[in-house]
């Protein structure tokens, strides 16, 4: 099967598909993203991840290429263009195409670029044992709530995550607070068995996982505290967790050299991770805890 992708309004093989150098977001990474989930060709929360597009498209001024209605559409195509059982949409949006200048082009037309591969979730050992994480100072700027394609700090984080043998950065602001993950969100669940996570705010991604795990955590009578925590208490916390669309929501064992609790995944994650796989259809994730 050739993957296609859609490039500025159709869809093309994806080893023909090009973007024109003067893309405002090759030049200045002007531009947003998304990364949607989808099972059996099914978009998961698509609703919210178009309405997060929306808002990171008009905090940085740049107009939608088409209706959200007709961008589902394409999505929807896509998915069946390339059909896998477990797939990542990745939807692209610059500014445009124009000359270099800094200041916005008075006339530009929006890229709009969708693909979609395979899902590298996590794999059944990563979701039962949990992962390393591995601590940076948070250098990234100050609208970390806008979904930028602009990830340079995000990328040097994980970089040496990876290479500390940590599966993800954990990033610390000058406080000692625990932001969140290069590519994810950051949790623990305290001494009292709450459920501990950085509020909203231009600090953190809203993850679109994060806002369905708050829900399952309330809706299963766990109490959640939208507060910043500091690394020090999620060494000391009784259990920590990250979560993405592509990491759906994975234990994390170790902070630095230090063992989280005993080491094991607890119990309030495992439920919640259970609840997760669950409500988006992975039934692998939910038979693996
Ligand atoms: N990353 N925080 C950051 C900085 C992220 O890049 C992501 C997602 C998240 C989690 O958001 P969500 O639950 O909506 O996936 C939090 C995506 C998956 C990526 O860049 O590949």
């Amino acid at each position: 099967m050739t993957r296609q992708a859609y490039v500025d309004g159709r869809f093309v093989p994806i080893a023909r598909a090009r973007v024109a150098i003067e893309d405002r977001g090759y030049q200045f990474a002007d531009g947003v993203y998304e990364v949607i989930k989808a099972v059996a060709g099914e978009p998961r929360d698509l609703d919210r991840h178009l309405a997060r597009l929306e808002r990171s498209l008009g905090e940085l001024r740049i107009p939608a290429p088409m209706s959200m209605r007709a961008l589902s559409l394409v999505i929807r195509e896509a998915l069946a263009r390339n059909p896998v059982t477990k797939a990542i949409v990745y939807l692209q949006v610059t500014r445009g195409v124009a000359p270099r200048n800094h200041l916005f082009p008075s006339v530009v037309r929006p890229s709009l670029v969708v693909t979609v591969r395979r899902a590298p979730f996590p794999s059944d050992r990563e979701r039962a044992e949990g992962v390393a994480v591995f601590s940076l100072p948070d250098q990234r700027w100050g609208r970390c709530d806008i979904k930028s394609i602009s990830l340079l700090a995000n990328l040097l984080a994980k970089q040496q995550a990876a290479e500390a043998g940590c599966r993800e950065a954990w990033l610390v602001d000058e406080a000692g607070r625990v932001t969140e993950g290069s590519a994810s969100n950051a949790y623990i669940v305290d001494g009292e068995g709450r459920l501990v996570t950085h509020p909203l705010g231009p600090r953190i991604l809203g993850g679109i996982t994060r806002s369905v795990v708050l829900e399952l955590a309330r809706e299963a009578g766990i109490e959640v505290v939208e507060r910043p925590f500091t690394l020090e208490e999620a060494k000391r916390a009784r259990e920590a967790f990250l979560t993405s669309t592509t990491s759906l929501l994975l234990p994390v064992t170790r902070i630095d050299e230090q063992v989280v609790a005993n080491g094991v995944p607890g119990s309030v994650t495992r439920r919640l991770a259970r609840l997760y796989a669950e409500r988006v259809g992975i039934e692998e994730a939910a038979a693996g805890l």
